[in-house]
């Protein structure tokens, strides 16, 4: 077995991609992650899902392209410029709304709503509200961060900070993680209930 990824890429995917490398954007996830990201998608039928960071959608066109035709995906991001590339390329696809936001402002204004898979890629929801984050996911939603392994365009200081996250979230008893040394490292989480009825 080998790492290729035979099935089809999502049918924007090489016009975004173009646009991202013309646009200069050069915090794009990875095709690997991406297409992991479509796989788990592809597990929550009628599911809602958030991306905290959109960055120019190739990662939003991966989450679409697993996702059945009962889902929703919200997507946030504060760079208009960025954003436009997937306004542009995904905006007529009626299960996505995109927005243009501060991810902490978002989350502070919807902290009631509640999802079946997030993927964290911006620093909230992550590094910044992980709690809030993960108080947003339904029993058995899925929390998904890459970039954990260390990138060249870390800034310094980052990695003691990606060290202190992954322990941070290895504490928690409501998250069942797995770990992967993959990609660009990433922590795959299921949102856990391990609270007896019947002690109540
Ligand atoms: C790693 S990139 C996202 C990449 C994208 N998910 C992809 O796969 O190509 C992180 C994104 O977070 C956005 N961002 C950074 N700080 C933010 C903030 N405070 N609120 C919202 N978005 C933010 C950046 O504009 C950038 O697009």
């Amino acid at each position: 077995m080998n790492q290729t990824i035979e099935q089809a890429y999502p049918k924007a995917y090489a016009e975004i991609d173009q646009s991202t490398k013309d646009s200069g954007f050069t915090m794009a996830s990875d095709v690997l992650t991406c297409s992991l990201l479509r796989t788990l998608a592809s597990s929550k039928p009628a599911g809602q899902f958030l991306e905290l960071g959109t960055g120019t959608g190739l990662s939003t066109a991966w989450i679409l392209d697993g996702m059945d035709h009962a889902s929703s995906l919200i997507s946030v991001d504060f760079d208009q410029q960025f954003l436009s590339i997937a306004e542009q390329f995904l905006g007529t696809d009626p299960r996505l709304k995109l927005i243009h936001s501060d991810g902490g402002e978002w989350m502070a204004k919807n902290k009631h709503q509640r999802f079946d898979y997030i993927f964290a890629d911006t620093w909230h929801g992550k590094y910044l509200l992980l709690d809030e984050a993960i108080a947003m996911l339904k029993d058995g939603g899925l929390y998904i961060i890459d970039d954990m392994l260390p990138q060249l365009n870390w800034p310094e200081g980052h990695a003691e900070k990606a060290t202190q996250l992954i322990a941070e979230i290895e504490k928690r008893s409501d998250l069942t993680i797995t770990k992967q040394n993959w990609a660009t490292g990433l922590i795959i989480g299921v949102k856990t209930n391990k609270a007896d009825p019947r002690n109540n």
